[in-house]
Order: structure tokens, then C-alpha cells, then sequence
């Protein structure tokens, strides 16, 4: 399949390039600002994707079977800091992209995220179950999913998905990088104890929506993430242990919700998918967290803190 991939240098979209092409998959990788290397990729071209006058033209030259969006301004706190910005990448482009595959018939995935949900349920959240975003990035993430499934019905995935781990490309940007990162500036990152997500790897991820695009009888709104529940300073302690970091090379400082209610008010408590109907009749494995725990390499940044602490 000729797939076009945008957000083709971040966390999600350097996995897709990688899982894809083993699959026999020819992939076109779209970047913004990266300038290395992208490992998968037949072509890697640099666009601007809040230009939709270039993205239209990139699209119809390349004329794709899929479309498949990981670009994205993907933190909530830099949607409010820039909420125009975040408003082109996370609503106009998808919904331009659906336009544009509809047009093409070609398949599409988008992304969007957990948190379209308000985080108050103990039960998991189904895909049937009523969305109610409580912060910017989740508003968009809403209203990408509209305007997606909306303009191709026919032809489109929207995958919702949980707290991303792994490792990106630039060494950076998952969870247990940005530990890395603090602890390495002497720093005592700050974990909630009762805020709980439901991690998967962005390349775990990845194997599933190279699984969904290879099957012509799927479309609508899915669920996907990791088998294990967590807090996230249970996340983080289980990275430290994994590593074999001490709590003072590592430390971390518990926190709680009640100790800044203005902060968790855009912060959903408790994210966790019901993963049917893909779990149970897909074929990429739900993982772990210990299977997560497994693939996670140490930075390479942080390569000469982590062998002298
Ligand atoms: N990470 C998570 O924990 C998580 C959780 C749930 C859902 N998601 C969703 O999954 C998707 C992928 O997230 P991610 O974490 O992989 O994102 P990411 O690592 O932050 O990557 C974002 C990508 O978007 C590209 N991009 C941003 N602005 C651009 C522009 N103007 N023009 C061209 N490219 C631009 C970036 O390219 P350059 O770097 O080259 O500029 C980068 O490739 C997003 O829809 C996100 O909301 C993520």
C-alpha cells in the first residue's frame, strides 16, 4: 500500500514508519522541522502542514491508499499556549485530510486521544460512552473526530488512544525520556499518585493501526491502549526500578490532585479504555507494562549521567 504519513518525526509517526514498511508498506513521511534521519520511509519531504494550499498539492501528487495522520500539536499545555496553532494542526488538518482521502478513496487513519473523556468513571470508558473534553487539546481532539468521521465516513479510523511510552526519535519526547531529562538537570520531577492511565508503546500503537489499515472492513471511532491500569507515579517508579536507579540518582515527588484543584481541572483522574471491539479479534498483542518496561532504551543524551549515577 502507498500510504502518506503525516507527523512522520514524532513519538507515533517514526513507529508507523518502522511497522509499516515491515509490513511490505511503501511510506511517504511529511515533516515539519526534524532534519535527521527517519528510518522506514521511501521518501521523508518537509512541509508546513497549517498550509493547506501545499498540503492539497502534496496529497493529490502522491495520490495515496491511505492517509494516516500522526502530526499534531500533541500537549495540551501547548494547545493553550498557542491555541491557534493547535486549532490548524489538531482540527483543520485532519478535517482536510478526510476531505482529501474521501476524495481519493483512499483509507485514513487520525489520531486522537483518551482524553476526550472527563476522567470521573471508574468503569472504563467504551467507544458508545458520551465524550466530555475538560481542556483545550481534548476539545480539538472532539472535534477532529466529527469532522473526520463526518467527511469520510467510508474510509476513515479515528483511534483513541492512551499516555503514550517508547522511544522517540529525538530522544525526548516519551515518559521515561523526560524523566531521564529532569533527573539528569538535577531535577525531582513532580508524579500524581491519583491520576491513572492505561500506557501503551507508540510502537504497539503503531502495529495496530498498520493491522486496521490492512483490513477493509474497518472504519468509525476505536480504542486502543496498554493492559495494565497505573498511577502515573506508579509509571515512574517502575521505570526508575527498571533502570536500576536509586531514589537519589531518581528522585520523585508524589503529588495529588487536591493540592492544585485549579490544575486538576483540565486534568482528567482516571483514563481507561474498554478496548472492545478490536481486543480479542485483532492480532497485535494488548501489552503489559513490564512488556512495555522491556523496549525502553536508555536515551542517548542521557547515556553518560545514567552510567555515572
Ligand atoms: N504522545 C502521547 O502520549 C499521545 C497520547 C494520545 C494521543 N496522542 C496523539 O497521537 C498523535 C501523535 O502524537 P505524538 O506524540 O507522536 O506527537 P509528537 O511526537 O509531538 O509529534 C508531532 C508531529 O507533528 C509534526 N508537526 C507539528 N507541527 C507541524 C507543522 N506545522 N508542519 C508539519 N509537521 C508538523 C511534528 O513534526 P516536526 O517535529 O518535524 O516539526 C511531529 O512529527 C497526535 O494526534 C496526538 O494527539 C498522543
Amino acid at each position: 500500500m502507498k500510504i502518506l504519513l503525516t507527523g512522520a518525526s514524532g513519538l507515533v509517526g517514526s513507529a508507523f514508519a518502522q511497522s509499516a514498511t515491515r509490513r511490505g508498506h511503501q511510506v511517504t513521511g511529511l515533516v515539519g522541522t526534524f532534519t535527521g534521519d527517519i528510518p522506514g520511509l521511501v521518501a521523508k519531504r518537509t512541509i508546513d502542514l497549517t498550509n493547506e494550499t501545499a498540503v492539497t498539492g502534496t496529497v493529490l501528487e502522491i495520490f495515496p491508499d491511505a492517509i494516516v495522520n500522526c502530526a499534531a500539536v500533541a500537549e495540551p499545555g501547548q494547545c493553550e499556549a498557542d491555541p491557534a496553532r493547535a486549532q490548524a494542526l489538531n482540527v483543520a488538518l485532519p478535517a482536510l485530510l478526510a476531505r482529501l482521502a474521501n476524495h481519493l478513496s483512499a483509507r485514513l487513519i487520525h489520531l486522537s486521544s483518551e482524553q476526550v473523556f472527563e476522567g470521573t468513571s471508574h468503569v472504563p470508558y467504551t467507544v458508545k460512552s458520551p465524550v466530555k473534553p475538560i481542556n483545550l487539546y481534548a476539545r480539538q481532539k472532539v472535534e477532529s473526530e466529527r469532522l473526520v468521521q463526518t467527511a469520510a465516513p467510508d474510509f476513515a479510523i479515528t483511534l483513541r488512544a492512551p499516555l503514550l511510552t517508547g522511544n522517540s526519535l529525538t530522544g525526548k519526547r516519551s515518559l521515561h525520556e523526560r524523566l531521564f531529562a529532569d533527573w539528569s538537570a538535577g531535577k525531582t520531577p513532580k508524579v500524581y499518585t491519583d491520576e491513572i492511565r492505561q500506557p501503551c508503546t507508540a510502537s504497539n500503537l503503531a502495529e495496530i493501526m498498520v493491522e486496521l489499515l490492512e483490513r477493509n472492513d474497518v472504519r468509525g471511532v476505536f480504542h486502543w491502549a496498554g493492559a495494565d491500569t497505573l498511577s502515573r507515579y506508579e509509571i515512574a517508579r517502575r521505570i526508575r526500578e527498571h533502570f536500576k536507579l536509586s531514589e537519589t540518582a531518581a528522585p520523585l515527588e508524589q503529588i495529588t490532585r487536591a493540592a492544585d484543584p485549579r490544575a486538576a481541572s483540565k486534568r482528567p483522574a482516571t483514563l481507561a479504555l474498554d478496548l472492545k471491539p478490536l481486543a480479542g479479534v485483532v492480532k497485535t498483542p494488548i501489552e503489559t507494562f513490564d512488556a512495555q518496561l522491556e523496549q525502553f532504551i536508555i536515551p542517548p543524551a542521557y547515556r553518560a549521567w545514567y552510567f555515572s549515577s
